[in-house]
């Protein structure tokens, strides 16, 4: 297709100094102009130090961020006007841990995407249904669900522009059960339809839609080959030098 991949590293609360350092060394090393659009996400604590340590094309962005929009007394949190102070350009919504771990309903991952663009930054929606909702046959419903909250609050122009859709089964996030090439397809291709009947053609050809869920190297081939998969969310395998081969592999 004519959409450039995108893969992003999600290194959630699970680096350290130790696991950082070499992968960033074999980012490094790489030395590439990758095909790929590349974003990392590390944990707050480690965003400066990655930015700083990072010498190839790969932009930093945020796992999280609170939806107010001007700086002000919320303790813990992230807000919009520190992420573009620290020169970032991706913030991440909806992550399935934030929904389940942390309670994020839609609406409030939804607001944040809002605010989050408001302000110029691009965005990865995290979408996708837990295994009793599959077994119900509730996949589709779920995931388009998850996104109506979204169009619902955001501009339609963003899409295209600023909004990477990132599909992640909740079954398959760090379990080592990635979804076949057929099912992660599948729901792509239901992403891609929504997109379409919601916002507009022009919008769904656009958009990038990225699966998640126990991406590795040995599996993102298959993945990556079909027609409305765009690239990766990689949790476990972006703290391991050979992300740069999933990285390699998204073309
Ligand atoms: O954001 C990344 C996803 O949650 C996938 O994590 O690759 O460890 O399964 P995983």
């Amino acid at each position: 297709s004519s959409r450039r991949p995108w893969v992003g590293g999600n290194w959630k609360a699970a680096a350290t100094k130790a696991t950082i350092g070499p992968v960033v060394e074999a980012l490094n090393k790489s030395g590439e102009g990758f095909a790929a659009e590349v974003v990392i996400f590390p944990s707050a604590m480690h965003l400066e130090s990655t930015k700083e340590a990072l010498k190839v094309d790969a932009k930093i962005g945020v796992q999280n961020i609170h939806s107010a929009e001007k700086l002000g007394a919320f303790t813990g949190e992230l807000v919009v006007p520190q992420v573009q102070d620290m020169g970032l350009e991706w913030v991440m919504v909806g992550h399935s841990e934030r929904r389940h771990l942390f309670g994020e309903a839609d609406a409030v991952v939804a607001e944040k995407a809002r605010v989050a663009l408001a302000a110029g930054l691009k965005v990865v929606v995290c979408v996708g249904e837990k295994l009793d909702e599959r077994e119900a046959g509730q996949c589709r419903a779920v995931v388009v669900r998850q996104l109506d909250a979204v169009a619902a609050v955001v501009p339609a122009e963003s899409w295209a522009a600023s909004i990477v859709v990132a599909y992640e089964p909740v079954w398959a996030i760090g379990t080592g059960k990635v979804a076949s090439a057929e099912q992660a397809q599948e729901a792509h291709k239901d992403i891609r339809e929504w997109l379409e009947a919601k916002i507009g053609a022009a919008a769904s050809a656009a958009c990038r839609i990225v699966y998640g869920g126990s991406v590795k190297p040995g599996n993102c081939t298959g993945l990556g080959a079909q027609p409305d998969i765009d690239g990766f969310l990689v949790g476990g395998a972006a703290l391991k030098p050979e992300f740069v081969d999933i990285i390699r592999g998204a073309q």
